[in-house]
């Protein structure tokens, strides 16, 4: 049997989203497989986000850290598949773009996998990957703020932007990113100010999580959104459904059914 073909091209492209022109928010959300991307796609969603979270909500880690370049490419293409109209960004997950070289050779593996474009975190430290990448022809997004790449490094989330050091550095990596030629830039667990006197700086998108709402837009987690991953819900989800209670009542249900007709 063969494979439907991973759409590459959607009606939302980087382009889209860095000259956003809508008076509402960019909506953006994570999505790891086809029948959740196909929904999210149905209802609007602007960016449907293959985000190494799935490390955690899919895979049961504790982190993002083990993930691999092939998991990011197994889920891309679930999602590149099911994507009609939203813009499909991946992660290159963690340590695959230590360098330049590195960094071109994944961000390949995930824009075939059918990634309009990738996620790297990081300041001016991966300034020679970004340019890389992008001198491929690849679309890159920015991700300041808390990095969840680094957690083994810091031991714990921290938010950032508390002190003037902090803050300076924000703007200063924002700036650079812009500079070289990011589409959007996503702020985690960013000061909520701080976040929104960066959207002000930039003129690319910001798109926060946990920072507030004076973002260009947001990003969540779709397994916070719809309370599918109940053991652990962080502060700053946006829960708006109940999944993990639907999933146990209908398995209820289900065993009764089966036990009275036993
Ligand atoms: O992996 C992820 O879920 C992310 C967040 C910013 C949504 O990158």
């Amino acid at each position: 049997m063969s494979k439907d073909p991973i759409r590459s091209i959607t009606s939302i492209t980087p382009q889209v989203i860095r000259d956003w022109s809508e008076p509402r928010p960019i909506l953006a959300l994570t999505a790891y497989d086809y029948p959740v991307a196909r929904l999210l796609d149905e209802c609007g969603v602007d960016i449907l986000h293959v985000g190494d979270s799935l490390g955690m909500v899919v895979m049961g880690y504790q982190d993002t850290v083990d993930v691999t370049m092939d998991q990011m490419c197994h889920h891309t293409e679930a999602v590149a598949r099911a994507a009609e109209s939203a813009l499909v960004t991946a992660d290159l997950s963690y340590a695959s773009y230590k360098d330049a070289e590195q960094a071109v050779k994944n961000a390949r593996r995930l824009r075939d996998a059918g990634a309009q474009a990738v996620k790297m975190e990081g300041g001016e430290g991966i300034s020679l990957q970004i340019e890389a990448v992008l001198a491929e022809g690849i679309p890159v997004q920015g991700h300041l703020g808390m990095l969840p790449q680094s957690i083994r490094q810091e031991g714990r989330y921290n938010r950032k932007g508390r002190s003037a050091e902090e803050i300076e550095k924000l703007k200063r990596d924002a700036l650079h990113l812009q500079k070289l030629g990011v589409f959007s830039l996503v702020l985690e667990a960013v000061v909520h100010q701080v976040a929104g006197q960066m959207t002000r700086l930039l003129d690319i998108p910001t798109i926060g999580i946990g920072s507030g709402l004076e973002t260009t837009g947001q990003i969540q987690v779709i397994h916070d959104v719809m309370g599918l991953y109940p053991w652990f819900v962080p502060p700053f989800a946006q829960q708006k459904a109940n999944l993990a209670e639907l999933f146990r009542q209908a398995i209820s249900k289900l065993k009764v059914d089966l036990d009275s007709s036993a």
